[in-house]
Formats: C-alpha cells, sequence, structure tokens
C-alpha cells in the first residue's frame, strides 16, 4: 500500500482538481430582507491535491479555510468555480450522486467535543455511516467497528461507552475513526488538533500520517498556524482573503517565503531554542484584514504595502 502511495505521488496522479472556487454568502437586510451583500468568503481558489499527498491550508481566521473544505466535500454549495474528485465533476451532480461520492471524501471536524452526537455510544457513531450505506450486516459491522477502534489506538472494550466519557484527544481518534469507516480515498481535516494539548497535538499528527500509509489516503489538512502543518504536509496553500496567496513545496516555503503574509506568519513559529527564540524577531502586521464583504481588488496591494512599513521600521530600529 505504501509503495502504492509513493509511486502515485511521483507519477503525480491528481485526485483532486479545484479550479475558480467561489463561495458567497449573502448579507440580508431591510424590511423586505433582501440581499444587500455579500460575504465573499471563497474568492477564486484553484488547488490540485494529488493522490498519496498532503497538502496544508493554513491562514488566519476568516480567511475561508473552512469554507473552502466544505466546498469541496460539496457541504457547502459553491457559487462558482469545478471541482473534480478523481475526474468526476462534483459541482453539477444531484444530491443523490454526492450522497454516494461521500464514501470516497469524509471530513474530520475541529471540535472533538461538538462533532460526536452525545446520545451515541462511540461504537454506534463508528457504525452509523457503515449502516448508512449498508455494509455488511451487525456482526460484520461490529467487527469492523472494533477493527477501526484498534486502529485509531483505542481499546475495543470501550465500545458502549458514551463520548462524553473520553479526553479531547480519544475523541478526535473516535472522529478519525467515523471517518475512515467507509475507507474514504480523501479526507478533508479541519483543524482536526486546534483544540486538543500540545502533547496531545503531536500523538494526533503521528495517528493521520500513520494512517494516511496504511489506508492510502490524501489529506486537505485545515489549520491556522503554519508549525501544525510544517511536518504532515507535502505542499502548503497559505490562504488569505478568501484566495490562494501562495502554494508551494513544505520545504520550499521556509526556505523562500514569498509572500509578505506567509512570511508573517513563519515568523510566528517559536522556536525550540530558548536562546534563539529571546532574539525571534516578530513580524506583527499592522491594521485590520480587509473585510470579505469588500476585499480590495488586487489581494496583495494592502499586505505588501503592510509588510513594507514594517520592514521600513525594523531597519531603522536595528540602526539606532
Ligand atoms: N454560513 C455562513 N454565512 C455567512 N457568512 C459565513 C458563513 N460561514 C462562514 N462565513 C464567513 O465567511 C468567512 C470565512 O469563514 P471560514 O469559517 O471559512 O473561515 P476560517 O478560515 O475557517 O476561519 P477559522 O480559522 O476561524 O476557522 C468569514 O468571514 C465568515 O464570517
Ligand atoms: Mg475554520
Amino acid at each position: 500500500m505504501t509503495q502504492e502511495v509513493q509511486t502515485s505521488k511521483e507519477t503525480g496522479t491528481t485526485l483532486v482538481d479545484v479550479k475558480g472556487l467561489k463561495v458567497y454568502f449573502p448579507i440580508k437586510g431591510g424590511i423586505f430582507n433582501r440581499t444587500v451583500a455579500q460575504v465573499k468568503a471563497v474568492d477564486g481558489v484553484d488547488l490540485f491535491i494529488k493522490r498519496g499527498e498532503t497538502v496544508g491550508l493554513v491562514g488566519e481566521s476568516g480567511c475561508g479555510k473552512s469554507t473552502t473544505g466544505r466546498a469541496i466535500l460539496q457541504l457547502i454549495k459553491p457559487t462558482e468555480g469545478s471541482v473534480k474528485l478523481n475526474g468526476t465533476e462534483l459541482t453539477t451532480l444531484p444530491s443523490d450522486e454526492i450522497r454516494k461520492k461521500r464514501v470516497d471524501m469524509q471530513m474530520v471536524f475541529q471540535d472533538p467535543y461538538g462533532s460526536l452526537s452525545p446520545r451515541f455510544t462511540i461504537g454506534k457513531t463508528i457504525a452509523e455511516p457503515l449502516e448508512n450505506f449498508k455494509k455488511g450486516n451487525t456482526k460484520e459491522i461490529n467487527d469492523e467497528v472494533a477493527h477501526l477502534l484498534e486502529v485509531v489506538g483505542l481499546n475495543p472494550y470501550f465500545v458502549n461507552r458514551f463520548a462524553h466519557e473520553f479526553s479531547g484527544g480519544q475523541r478526535q481518534r473516535i472522529g478519525i475513526a467515523r471517518a475512515l469507516a467507509l475507507r474514504p480515498s480523501f479526507i478533508v481535516a479541519d483543524e482536526p488538533v486546534s483544540a486538543l494539548d500540545v502533547s496531545i497535538q503531536a500523538q494526533v499528527l503521528n495517528l493521520m500520517e500513520d494512517l494516511q500509509e496504511q489506508f492510502g489516503l490524501t489529506y486537505l489538512f485545515v489549520a491556522h498556524n503554519l508549525s501544525v502543518v510544517k511536518h504532515i504536509s507535502d505542499r502548503i496553500a497559505v490562504m488569505y482573503l478568501g484566495r490562494v496567496a501562495e502554494l508551494c513545496d513544505s520545504e520550499e516555503l521556509y526556505e523562500l517565503p514569498l509572500h509578505p503574509y506567509t512570511q508573517a506568519l513563519l515568523s510566528a513559529i517559536p522556536v525550540p531554542d530558548p536562546e534563539k527564540e529571546l532574539r525571534r524577531k516578530r513580524i506583527i502586521l499592522e491594521g485590520d484584514v480587509p473585510s470579505p464583504v469588500n476585499p480590495p481588488d488586487k489581494l496583495d496591494c494592502s499586505i505588501i504595502l503592510l509588510f513594507k512599513i514594517l520592514h521600513a521600521r525594523e531597519q531603522s530600529d536595528a540602526c539606532h
């Protein structure tokens, strides 16, 4: 399986191909509740993900990462653009065909507390997609649930417990087991470790890497800081105000961060050496991010201007 994944990564078969993706949310107002403006949450995203690859999607809060992930999975209907999964155009598929495609594409959610039903045992939570898609009789499904629990590092003995009896990290493992149940090829992980303690974050990230090899998975991994996606991603897309400001190999990004916003994100990563950490210069971008309701025509202009001002300030500080 591992070899298969590596081969397709090398040959570069595209599994997910996104072109010109836009998602606009209407803002209603006035006495007739008409659409008075639109939030341009995603405003022309182009992205491809090769089979077996992990693409990290980073950017600050509100830049449109979750909306992009959901629109790719057709959990939100895109306003415009094309999303192909394994060559099939998803945006024009009728809803019953989309439902069938769910077998191949799944989501792991950010909030391990809110994303699991409090009324279901974890056995039922993981079995539900298998039952919905009639993937075997009761015994086969129970066996599969026990297997999935083992795969994500939980004791199958816990099968009859409820979500509230588990820690955050364990709950996220349950969410991952549920996402894996239908054996998808593509998973959108929306900030899967952001709500977890730092030590637990590493465990869940390692688990996701192991599962990628074991099951030949392709990930779109959403995070709001680069340090989380640094190790897991083959390529990183930096999103800013509904668009991809930068997309390159993760190694390349650290050597030559081109976009000022990327540089600011990189400078925010703490260094695990106290002396270097003390000397680390953080680039703080000033001002507010422009509103996605009325974004600037040229994405780069405002942020480049800010960066130039900051750079000039840093230089003059150094001279004094
Ligand atoms: N259902 C909705 N209706 C209206 N506006 C929305 C809706 N969902 C998201 N938005 C807006 O779209 C923009 C992008 O939101 P999104 O949740 O994709 O950001 P994000 O990058 O995932 O942020 P975070 O890091 O905080 O999760 C935001 O301005 C948000 O307020
Ligand atoms: Mg989000």
